[in-house]
C-alpha cells in the first residue's frame, strides 16, 4: 500500500494529527474554522479536494450543504473523515486527473453546479502529478477554469524550521510578494524556506494568512483565498 506513506498526507500525517489535535495544531484549526464560517458559497454542492481526515472542519460548516463530493486518495483519510462525521453522507469520487494540465477545467465540467473547497492542496505533492509537474503552469489554469464557480482554497505559501518572530497581516487586500509577507512575520537573520509555489494566486483577490505549527521546529505560512462569481 504505497500511498499510506505518501508525502502530502497519509500515516505520518494522520498520527501527527492525533498527537497535536489538542496543542500545536488547535489554533489554527481554529482560524480555519473561522475561515469557513464567513464563506458562503450560493451553493448547494461542495465538493472538497483533499480534505484528509476532515481534522479542520466541522459538522456545522458540512451541514450546510445538501450534497458533498470528496475528493481524497489517502484511504486512511476517507476512514477518518467518515468516523469523525458519521452523519454525513460523503460521495467519494476518484481525482487521477486533478494534477494534470487541464485538471481543474475537468473539475469544473464534472461538477458544474458545485463550490470547490481545496483543503490545504495546492501547494502540496499530488496523487497522480506527472513527473515533469510545473506548478506554476498548473496554477494558472485554476481562476480562469473556474470562473463561475464559489471556491476557496487554504494552502501553504512557505515552510521552515524558524519560529516566526513577527505576525503575518490577518487580511490583504491583494497579494504582496512572498518575501515582503515573509519579512514581517520573521524579522532578520537568515531564514531557510521550502517554497510551496502557491504565492501569487489570484492576485487581485483579499486574502487572509496564518501561521500553523505543523511539528515542533516546522512552521507553515498559510494564506486562504475565497472567489466568488462574478454578480449577474
Ligand atoms: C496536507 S494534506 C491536507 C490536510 C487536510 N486538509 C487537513 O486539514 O488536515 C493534503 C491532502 O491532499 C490529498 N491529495 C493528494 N493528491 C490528491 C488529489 N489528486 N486529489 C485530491 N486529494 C489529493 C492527500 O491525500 C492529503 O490528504
Amino acid at each position: 500500500m504505497p500511498y499510506l506513506f505518501h508525502p502530502s498526507g497519509s500515516l505520518p500525517y494522520h498520527l501527527r494529527a492525533w498527537r497535536w489535535r489538542h496543542t500545536l495544531w488547535a489554533p489554527f484549526h481554529a482560524q480555519v474554522r473561522r475561515w469557513l464560517a464567513d464563506w458562503r458559497p450560493q451553493a448547494t454542492h461542495l465538493v472538497l479536494i483533499g480534505p484528509s481526515g476532515g481534522y479542520a472542519l466541522t459538522v456545522q460548516f458540512l451541514e450546510r450543504f445538501e450534497k458533498i463530493t470528496v475528493l481524497e486518495p489517502d484511504p486512511l483519510a476517507r476512514w477518518w473523515l467518515r468516523r469523525r462525521f458519521p452523519d454525513v453522507t460523503f460521495d467519494w469520487r476518484d481525482s487521477g486527473y486533478l494534477a494534470r494540465s487541464g485538471g481543474f477545467a475537468h473539475l469544473a465540467a464534472i461538477y458544474p453546479d458545485a463550490a470547490f473547497l481545496f483543503c490545504n492542496l495546492l501547494g502540496q505533492e499530488l496523487q497522480g502529478q506527472p513527473a515533469d509537474f510545473a506548478r506554476a503552469a498548473w496554477l494558472s489554469e485554476l481562476e480562469p477554469a473556474l470562473t463561475g464557480h464559489s471556491w476557496a482554497s487554504w494552502h501553504d505559501l512557505a515552510s521552515t524550521s524558524r519560529a516566526p518572530d513577527g505576525a503575518v497581516p490577518r487580511r490583504l487586500d491583494q497579494a504582496i510578494p512572498l518575501d515582503e509577507l515573509l519579512a514581517m512575520a520573521w524579522r532578520g537573520g537568515d531564514l531557510e524556506i521550502t517554497d510551496h509555489e502557491t504565492a501569487g494566486l489570484c492576485p487581485r483577490a483579499p486574502r487572509h494568512h496564518a501561521i500553523w505549527r505543523l511539528a515542533p521546529r516546522r512552521y507553515h505560512l498559510i494564506e486562504w483565498i475565497d472567489v466568488a462569481p462574478p454578480r449577474s
